[in-house]
Order: C-alpha cells, then sequence, then structure tokens
C-alpha cells in the first residue's frame, strides 16, 4: 500500500517522557486544541485546562493539559433552554469521558504531526479534589487524565501492541487456547525488553513476597499483573473523587419537572 502522512504519524507516535526546553508557540498550542476540539462528540462534554509551568509540570513538560469530563456547560446550555437534565450521572458520564477521550487522542495525534510528543498521566481522576482546587473547577467537571507534551529529547521506537490475531474478531469472538494467549503475551515481552523499557524499574511487590523477576524477565505483562493486581482496591478511590466534583453514580434524576422551553 502506498505510505500515507496520517498513517505513518500514527504508527510512528510513542509516548514521550522527556522534552526539550524548546516552548510550543500560542500558535502551536491553539492550532493542537482546535484540532481536539474537532475530535466527534456526543455533545462537547469534553473540556481543557492548560498549565504552562514546566517547573511544575510531569516530565518538566512544557504544557500540561488536564482533559476533563464536563457536564457544567452542557447543563448551563440546557438551562438556557428551559430544559433539566435527567440522563443519569453514570449515563453522561460514560458520553463525558468518551468526549474527553477522543479529544485528548486528536490533541496527541495533531501534536504528533506539528512535531511535539507527549504522555497521557492516568492520576488525575484520583487527585481530582487537587486538580479542582488549583484550576477553580466548578462542581460537575472531572478530571480524566492529563496530557503532557513538548517537544521530544528523546525519539523513542513505537511500543509493541497485541498481534492482531488477539485483537480483532471477525464475526465471532474466538475462545483462547493457553497457547494463543501465551503467544500474545511473549509478543508483547519480547517487544518492551528489546526496548529495555522498565530500567527504570519494577512495581513492587506489595505483598513481601520475594520478587523473582530481574531486568531482564520483568517485562509487560508482569507489569501489568502488578498495577492491575495490587492497585485500586476500594471503589470508593474513584467514587469519592467523583463525589467531591459533584457527581453520584447510583443518582436517580427526578424526572417530574415540565421540560422544554415552553416550562423556561
Ligand atoms: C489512560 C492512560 C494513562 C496513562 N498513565 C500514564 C502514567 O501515569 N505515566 C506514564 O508514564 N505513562 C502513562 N500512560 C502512557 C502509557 O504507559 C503508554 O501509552 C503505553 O505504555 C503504550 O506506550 P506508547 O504510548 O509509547 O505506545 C498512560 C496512558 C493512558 C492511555
Amino acid at each position: 500500500m502506498d505510505a500515507n502522512p496520517i498513517i505513518d504519524v500514527l504508527m510512528r507516535r510513542a509516548s514521550v517522557r522527556e522534552y526539550t526546553n524548546k516552548v510550543p508557540s500560542d500558535e502551536t498550542v491553539e492550532m493542537i486544541v482546535r484540532a481536539g476540539q474537532q475530535a466527534p462528540f456526543a455533545a462537547q462534554l469534553g473540556s481543557l485546562l492548560l498549565r504552562r509551568d514546566r517547573e511544575k509540570n510531569p516530565f518538566h513538560a512544557p504544557l500540561l493539559f488536564t482533559v476533563c469530563a464536563d457536564v457544567h456547560r452542557l447543563e448551563l446550555v440546557l438551562a438556557r433552554r428551559g430544559w433539566k437534565r435527567v440522563t443519569s450521572d453514570a449515563a453522561i458520564l460514560l458520553f463525558a469521558i468518551q468526549d474527553a477521550a477522543y479529544m485528548a487522542e486528536n490533541l496527541v495525534i495533531a501534536g504528533e504531526a506539528l512535531g511535539l510528543g507527549s504522555c497521557y498521566l492516568g492520576a488525575a481522576p484520583f487527585i481530582a479534589d487537587r486538580i479542582a482546587e488549583e484550576y477553580e473547577l466548578p462542581k460537575r467537571v472531572f478530571p480524566v487524565v492529563q496530557l503532557a507534551m513538548g517537544y521530544p529529547a528523546a525519539a523513542p521506537r513505537p511500543r509493541p501492541r497485541y498481534p492482531l490475531s488477539f485483537s480483532l474478531f471477525e464475526d465471532r469472538y474466538p475462545v483462547f487456547s493457553g497457547g494463543e494467549v501465551d503467544a500474545a503475551m511473549a509478543v508483547m515481552d519480547e517487544g518492551y525488553l528489546a526496548q529495555d523499557y522498565y530500567r527504570e524499574g519494577a512495581i513492587p511487590l506489595e505483598d513481601g513476597r520475594p520478587d523473582a523477576f530481574s531486568r531482564r524477565s520483568y517485562s509487560w505483562t508482569e507489569h501489568m499483573g502488578r498495577k492491575w493486581g495490587q492497585w485500586l482496591r476500594n471503589p470508593e478511590d474513584l467514587l469519592g473523587p467523583l463525589l467531591a466534583c459533584g457527581f453520584d453514580l447510583n443518582e436517580v434524576p427526578d424526572n417530574a419537572e415540565k421540560q422544554g422551553s415552553e416550562a423556561a
């Protein structure tokens, strides 16, 4: 197939965790943000916070975007039309998180196309109270993910992905054999080991077991085990910050009111 510049950008991209001192121009930032806004949306439920303080930003990146699930603006618009939201928080958040995520990925790709690298940071929902205070967020705005961005100081190679046979299921979802799972795991582990990706260290075992893994054997699948087999056990880790930002997943909205412009 012929080379395609957009596919090239997508296939070359890798998360960047080292940045040069070069500061992206306002024009560049605006172009990236406009491309982010142009992502498909359910109800424009994504909004962006920006911090340009390199000293404070992760990886000393010149830009730190916080991508928010923002129901506040929708409710302002609905109120002007004489409508009140009755969609549950559980449902509206699903759409808001999608809008935020598609917007975020457009930022990544637009940045990449303009020579900037980026890296997501997943802690935002769990430190939502701190972010809300820093940016004086109104209720009904929830930080979904952060995105560090700037000109790359290194050019990391693209990281591996599961084989297509473990990702695309045409007509029928298969029953995987142990061998097929092992083969997919091997692709990931060998790919990350070849890049010495975890040279900075492993996630420690929390139960005090001796660690049988070394720098030559600790790779992606063990890393996944140590994250998702140890972290964020308590639903309150997420439900607490959501509640602090004005979202209640158990909310049952009151449907009784008269709706629409005639009610206004
Ligand atoms: C929701 C989300 C959260 C992430 N959180 C972090 C993070 O906290 N720190 C980090 O260094 N990378 C983080 N990443 C980046 C991933 O580690 C990275 O995308 C993944 O290892 C694949 O590598 P690649 O982006 O280079 O292809 C996150 C990515 C996503 C999508």
